[in-house]
């Protein structure tokens, strides 16, 4: 029988990633508070309810720490620091330095995310990255977070996925504002850039201010591997070609190196340089490209949103984005829509087992998510966590796994009867 036991790669750190909307509950001046309040959302569920961490973050935080995480992406909410425009909320900042604080304590290390698809409704309402006004208005947020909590976290993502917000908000219309245009588009890419570029060197110069000298700072960026459905049409590939650099391409060396091509403007005062500390990457899939919009590849095994699983894609993105920009990966989302549990297990197995028997540049590894939240567009019906949540009590309890996940923490690998245990009763579906 085939040995099925791995060991983890060497230095590599595991833990997870949630955002701030997608947990807390009860905010009620967010974009995506009135997106639901508009029945907005597939399974009528709203992101005021989630997974009520606003009021159990110290039980959450010490559920991590009893699961051996060794560090945790967490976001934090404009809309809650800057309820209105110019008045910041002292309370706000101080739950969050009390949070980022208690997970010092227990020992696990927080990477801050400021802006994970939600901001206030009166900066929605002014055109949110579109507007002019937008890299002033991020930076003063920015400026107010760093004074409250910059001596106590060091370690940044300015912006989550400014390409799934544009595209999705912007140009497909299905997120709040629900706008299609090209040109929205185009100006929330230039002003994310600016405030990406602005936030990085703000934080780093302010933090140096305030004598420290371990910042570091980077985005979240959304990759995903475009393959030619078939490879010798050349249809096909001009096509794959196109999407990658409109979705990602163009944004990605924008951000990371302040060089900005269509469909990114010359964003103000923006120079070429080195805005990263790590390269951050969102990993989920693979489109499968014949045409303009994407697909996925027939008869290959999918998660419960229809997202093909394709675990290699992540070390190939992996590769490519270290040999290009010469930094560390830090895997800031990695995880599957598993309703059930039923195949999570083998997923975390598989991409983990990737990580550790290839080469490539990757030193941290978040998994998407903790506990199952809100799904955006999806609600409360797309589970992603290790941990299940019941959104009627709230509580939680550890999914297979989740108990995988520590074993793989707490021994450094999966041993052959932990795989019998745990991944081996596991079924992937197409
Ligand atoms: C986002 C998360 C989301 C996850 C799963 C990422 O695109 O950053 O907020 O929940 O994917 O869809």
């Amino acid at each position: 029988m085939a040995d099925m036991s791995f060991k983890l790669k060497e230095g590599l750190l595991l833990g997870t990633a949630t955002a701030g909307a997608q947990i807390e509950g009860g905010d009620t001046n967010s974009n995506w508070a009135r997106f639901s309040a508009e029945g907005k959302i597939a399974d009528g569920t709203s992101i005021l309810r989630a997974t009520g961490h606003w009021e159990r973050w110290r039980e959450d935080c010490e559920l991590m720490a009893r699961m051996g995480m060794q560090i945790y992406r967490l976001g934090i909410e404009w809309s809650r620091i800057e309820p209105k425009r110019g008045e910041f909320s002292e309370e706000a900042l101080k739950r969050y330095r009390e949070e980022i604080l208690y997970l010092g304590e227990l020992g696990i290390k927080p990477l801050v995310t400021l802006h994970h698809f939600t901001h206030p409704l009166w900066f929605e309402d002014l055109g949110g990255f579109t507007s002019k006004e937008a890299p002033d208005l991020f930076m003063r947020y920015v400026e107010r977070v760093i004074d409250a909590i910059g001596d106590v976290a060091a370690e940044y993502i300015t912006i989550n996925e400014p390409n799934v917000y544009a595209t999705n908000s912007l140009f497909y219309g299905q997120w709040p504002p629900e706008k299609r245009s090209m040109g929205a588009l185009v100006r929330a890419f230039t002003n994310m850039t600016a405030c990406h570029v602005r936030a990085y060197e703000y934080i780093h110069d302010r933090r140096r201010e305030m004598g420290y000298d371990d910042t570091k700072v980077g985005f979240a960026n959304h990759l995903r591997i475009f393959e030619p459905k078939n490879k010798k049409n050349p249809w096909h590939r001009l096509c794959a070609r196109l999407s990658e650099w409109l979705f990602q391409g163009a944004i990605t060396e924008a951000m990371m190196s302040g060089s900005c091509r269509f469909p990114v403007g010359r964003a103000k005062g923006v120079r070429k340089g080195k805005y990263y500390d790590f390269i951050g990457i969102n990993y989920y899939s693979r489109s499968t490209v014949s045409g303009i919009a994407d697909g996925v590849r027939e008869g290959c095994f999918k998660n419960d949103l229809g997202w093909e699983i394709y675990h290699e894609g992540l070390i190939e993105l992996a590769r490519r984005l270290g040999d290009k920009y010469g930094a560390p990966v830090y895997v800031t989302e990695n995880g599957t829509c598993d309703n059930t549990d039923a195949f999570r297990p083998l997923f975390i197995y598989e991409q983990l087992k990737a990580i550790s028997e290839s080469d490539n540049p990757i030193e941290r590894y978040y998994h998407w998510s903790f506990v199952d939240n809100f799904e955006w567009k999806e609600g409360e019906s797309a589970r992603f966590g290790i941990v299940h949540v019941d959104y009627e009590s709230g509580e939680r309890t550890v999914k297979a796994s989740g108990r995988l996940y520590s074993e793989i923490i707490r021994s450094g690998g999966v041993s052959e009867e932990v795989y019998r245990e745990l991944v081996e009763p596991c079924k992937y579906h197409y």
